[in-house]
């Protein structure tokens, strides 16, 4: 219990030098392409010095997966995902995965935008990680759609059309790309979260796995 006036304001001001703390620190850790690990605005293989144009093209795109495409397109066949409890059947990748497996898959060079073909690889970094290769078997399936149907053959997901993504509307207008679970449905390229490996929400508690799978 605060009896004086003075103590009150004294608490007052501690709250108020943290809520500004709080602020300073949100703006450094300001969310946005600059600065992530897809701004390769500074990289030697980018001799453009932009960040945008790696991927896309104001003008003269080529055809694409993502839009106003200016990176090359991988052309590799994919091992897709598969198990007996699938109920869901996995294409090959397609859409906007495909544009990430553009670098991600390592058969695409990096600096291959532009109509230029490039020389740097993504599996030259020297992060395995962040090479996903051409099986995907061993990795979340994509490129399919997810609906109403596919939740209730499932019994475990959740209905996307209905169900809260905890985003601000449903998992299917939040998360789903034209209807389809896409590298883009758990990742945002463009790092607008601010949150490690460019998740599109906090997976704690796994809460990203949660929002779809009612496990
Ligand atoms: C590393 C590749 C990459 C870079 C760099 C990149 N983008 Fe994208 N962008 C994508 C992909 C892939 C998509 C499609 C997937 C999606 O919508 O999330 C996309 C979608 C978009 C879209 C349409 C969907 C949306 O989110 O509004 C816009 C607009 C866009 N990008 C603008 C930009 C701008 C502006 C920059 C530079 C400041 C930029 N992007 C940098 C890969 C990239
Ligand atoms: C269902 C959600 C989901 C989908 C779909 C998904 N990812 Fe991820 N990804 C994650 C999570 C969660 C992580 C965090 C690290 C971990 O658990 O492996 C991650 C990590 C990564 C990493 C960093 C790995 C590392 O070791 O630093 C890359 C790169 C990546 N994903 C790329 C992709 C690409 C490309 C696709 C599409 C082909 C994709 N992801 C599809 C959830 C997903
Ligand atoms: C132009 C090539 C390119 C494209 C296209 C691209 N990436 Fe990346 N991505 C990279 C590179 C290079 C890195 C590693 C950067 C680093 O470690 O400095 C990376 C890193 C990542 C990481 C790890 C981030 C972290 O915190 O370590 C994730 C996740 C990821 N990308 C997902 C995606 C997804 C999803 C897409 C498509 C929506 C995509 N990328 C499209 C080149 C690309
Ligand atoms: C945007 C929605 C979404 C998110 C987020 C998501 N999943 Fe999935 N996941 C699906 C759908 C849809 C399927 C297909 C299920 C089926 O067809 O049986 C699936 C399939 C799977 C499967 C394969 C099931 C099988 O029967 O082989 C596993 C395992 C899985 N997810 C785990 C995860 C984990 C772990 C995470 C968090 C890192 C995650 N998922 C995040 C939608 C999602």
């Amino acid at each position: 219990m605060l009896k004086t006036r003075k103590a009150k304001l004294k608490v007052f001001l501690i709250v108020i030098g943290m809520m500004t703390a709080g602020n300073l620190t949100v703006t450094r850790a300001m969310a946005g392409i600059v600065g992530s690990p897809h701004d390769f605005s500074g990289e030697t293989w980018n001799p453009t010095g932009e960040i945008c144009v790696v991927c896309h093209t104001p003008h003269n795109a080529g055809a694409g997966n993502a839009p106003l495409w200016n990176h090359t397109t991988t052309t590799a066949g994919f091992t897709v995902y598969s198990s007996p409890s699938l109920n869901a059947g996995v294409p090959q990748p397609a859409g906007t995965s495909k544009a990430c497996l553009s670098c991600h898959d390592g058969t695409v060079a990096l600096d291959s935008f532009g109509g230029n073909t490039g020389t740097t690889f993504i599996g030259s970094l020297g992060d395995a990680g962040i090479v996903l290769g051409t099986d995907l078997s061993n990795d979340h399936p994509i490129s399919f759609p997810y609906n109403t149907a596919l939740a209730t053959a499932d019994g475990g997901l959740y209905d996307p059309s209905t169900a809260n993504s905890g985003l601000g509307g449903t998992i299917n207008n939040d998360m789903l790309l034209n209807g389809n679970v896409e590298c883009a449905s758990c990742h945002d390229v463009h790092n607008s979260t601010g949150l490690p490996e460019l998740l599109v929400k906090s997976n704690s508690g796994s809460a990203l796995c949660l929002t779809c799978h009612n496990k």
